[in-house]
């Protein structure tokens, strides 16, 4: 297996090839004057297994979209065998069913879309829901960062926090993170309208007073869902709030919101190469890439 480098998971990508020793295939890229992406393969693929490492966050989600379908289309018409994607975090996932009459499926266009560009098989991170990789054209896997996520908090001296779960759908992830801190695991209520996309969430049967919580989730967008639930949390009675997410996008002033709402720390990981990113996904690419898990 060779390992390509996409341009928005480079040092990510360079990581798995040290961890699993795959060489690993630079990519030159590119952006025209009118704004095209272009990218060339630096190494010969010909006749391998072709993992390309490529995370689809903002800024410009759409672009590394683009970039992801080109290296694959460039890696097979040199002679890959087979292509893998390995996409951190997943652009267009949370649009995966039609909430509203009108709307499409997001996620399953660009699957489609990734599949006529020579995708073979598809590895992404905590995916918003795990069905949706069901009507995928391709053999499609999420793994979970919960448990590093968890243990760096355990190396912090966390051991026996609370888990919380912001919502009652992400609880999984709460109970993930809890077989590592080995204390109590709960969630919160979340409601959306799906017109103006506002939340609301609620605490029932909530005991968190003196605790040291983490709040788990798989993305931060805007921070509103952990700026909702640290308060909760500290009007509770909580002792320390600390949050851990997989997708930290923080859009805007997010980290801001989050740290002036009681957070004393945020972790993400490399989905979203950042300052929040102190976790690495490499670890657990590197083992599903030498199908270890
Ligand atoms: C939604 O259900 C996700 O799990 C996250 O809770 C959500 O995407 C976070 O969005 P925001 O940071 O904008 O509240």
């Amino acid at each position: 297996m060779k390992v390509v480098s996409g341009p928005a998971s480079k040092e990510l990508a360079e990581a798995v090839s040290a961890q699993t020793g795959y060489p690993n295939v630079p990519v030159v890229a590119k952006v025209f004057p009118d704004g095209e992406s272009y990218v060339r393969l630096e190494g010969n693929v010909q006749g391998e297994n072709v993992a390309i490492i490529q995370t689809t966050c903002p800024p410009a989600q759409d672009g590394r979209l683009f970039q992801l379908s080109f290296m694959a289309d460039s890696a097979k018409r040199a002679g890959a065998k087979k292509v893998t994607a390995v996409v951190p975090y997943l652009a267009y996932a949370r649009q995966d069913k039609m909430f509203l009459s009108g709307e499409g499926i997001s996620i399953e266009t660009i699957a489609r879309m990734l599949k006529a560009a020579g995708i073979d098989e598809l590895l992404t991170v905590n995916i918003h829901s795990e069905p949706t990789l069901g009507q995928f054209p391709f053999p499609a896997k999420t793994l979970s960062a919960i448990p590093l996520i968890a243990d760096y908090f355990v190396k912090k001296g966390y051991k026996g926090a609370f888990a919380l779960s912001p919502d009652k759908g992400a609880m999984y992830i709460a109970q993930q993170a809890q077989t590592v801190f080995g204390g109590d695991a709960g969630h919160l209520n979340k409601t959306r309208d799906r017109y103006t996309g506002q939340t609301v969430q609620t605490a029932e049967g909530l005991d968190v007073e003196d605790q040291t919580v983490v709040i788990l989730d798989d993305i931060i967008s805007t921070g509103g869902t952990i700026v909702g639930a640290a308060k909760i949390l500290l009007e509770n009675g909580a002792k320390h709030v600390f949050c851990g997410c997989v997708h930290g996008l923080l859009i805007g002033d997010a980290e801001k919101r989050i740290l002036d709402a009681g957070v004393e720390e945020i972790v993400g990981t490399d989905s979203v190469p950042g300052n929040i990113s102190k976790v690495s996904l490499a670890p657990l690419i590197s083992q599903a890439l030498k199908g270890a898990v």
